[in-house]
């Protein structure tokens, strides 16, 4: 135990304070193991969009767009940054985050705390007038808590970062803005899709990703597929967050309200619906690549793998960077290289 803690000493801080001094720790850890090139392995090519590798961080770990280069030189294939809403916003009052380290999973109810679409489009430039950023940049867009129609704040987001973005994440899935998840009901989903699609700015041929909730039954899952491929949607994300309650069982943060719950108990499902998602597009959408992402509970290079075999083309991760490190990716990089020697 005294060994894991000296390794890892953040998991000694309480956890807010660890996660708010994160992006500081991700820059010094850059500083110290980055390397200049990303490194390649699995390296696929979707629409146009070049990964090195097809392991990234998953949204939420570089909400505002602070750390892009650091990720890179730590090894990710590429970055999702989000969630961005169009207004600056704070984060939700009252505890936000926690942890169980032996079981390895987190709680959070952040809420979308978020610089707002414009300082993290000034942010994206800045990166991309390096030069040296060539992965891609997945841009996750959420609405402000305080409005009240849906579409015309992922509109504005999109307005605004259009010209930094590879990809839009379309965020209704996470269970701490109230009333978001309504938005994945079939009757509320399609006019949501159709409205955001026209709303895409004109000459544009950004994809849009929607991210999806674990918890739905198999039968909504494919209901939101199909009526997603059939508004134009490009590819999947999946998938958010656990709603923290009593039907988790021993896997539930009892002392915490509401909020969601990651790391090792999401694992099966999203193994799951990914599974499910694999076999459903490739029935439904045969004749084109739509892109899946794999998301939830991975949390060792075996399970990166894994989550390839079963049919994702990209793979993210949050949690285990807060159990394991910022050295995963270069980690996951080496046993790779080591494996297919
Ligand atoms: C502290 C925290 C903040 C998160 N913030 C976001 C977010 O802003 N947007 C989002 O789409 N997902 C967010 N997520 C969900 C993750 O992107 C991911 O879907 C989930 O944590 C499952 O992956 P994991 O088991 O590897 O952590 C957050 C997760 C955590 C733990």
């Amino acid at each position: 135990v005294l060994g894991t803690y000296a390794r890892k000493p953040w998991l000694l801080l309480p956890a807010e304070l660890a996660h708010d001094l994160g992006p500081w720790a991700v820059a010094g850890a850059s500083a110290v193991l980055g390397q200049a090139e990303s490194p390649r392995w699995s390296s696929l090519t979707w629409q146009g969009l070049q990964f090195p590798n097809p392991l990234g961080i998953a949204g939420g770990v570089d909400k505002n767009a602070r750390n892009v280069d650091h990720w890179r030189r730590l090894g990710a294939g590429f970055v999702e940054v989000g969630t961005v809403t169009p207004k600056p916003q704070g984060r939700n009052p009252g505890v936000i985050i926690d942890r169980h380290i032996p079981s390895e999973r987190l709680w959070n109810r952040l809420g979308f705390p978020s610089d707002g679409a414009h300082r993290v489009r000034t942010r994206l430039e800045q990166v991309r007038n390096l030069g040296r950023f060539n992965s891609p940049i997945f841009v996750n867009i959420g609405k402000n808590r305080s409005t009240a129609d849906d579409v015309s704040d992922y509109a504005e987001a999109m307005q605004v970062l259009t010209p930094v973005s590879d990809a839009f994440v379309v965020n209704i899935s996470s269970p701490n803005t109230t009333g978001l998840r309504d938005l994945l009901r079939p009757e509320r989903l399609r006019p949501f899709l159709q409205e955001l699609m026209t709303a895409r700015p004109p000459n544009t041929a950004c994809p849009l990703l929607l991210k999806l909730s674990p918890d739905v039954t198999d039968e909504e899952l494919e209901k939101t597929l199909d009526l997603a491929l059939d508004a134009g949607v490009s590819g999947f994300v999946l998938t958010n967050t656990l709603a923290n309650g009593p039907h988790l069982g021993a896997a539930a943060f009892p002392h915490h309200d509401g909020g969601g719950v990651s790391g090792r108990p999401l694992g099966s499902v999203s193994e799951h619906k990914l599974q499910l998602a694999r076999r459903f597009i490739d029935s439904a959408a045969a004749d084109r690549h739509v892109l899946l992402v794999s998301v939830g509970g991975v949390l060792t290079g075996e399970d990166v793998r894994r989550r390839l075999e079963l049919g994702a083309d990209l793979v993210q991760v949050y949690s285990t960077l807060v159990f394991s490190g910022p050295r995963f990716f270069l980690n996951v990089a080496r046993e790779e290289w080591t494996r297919n020697q």
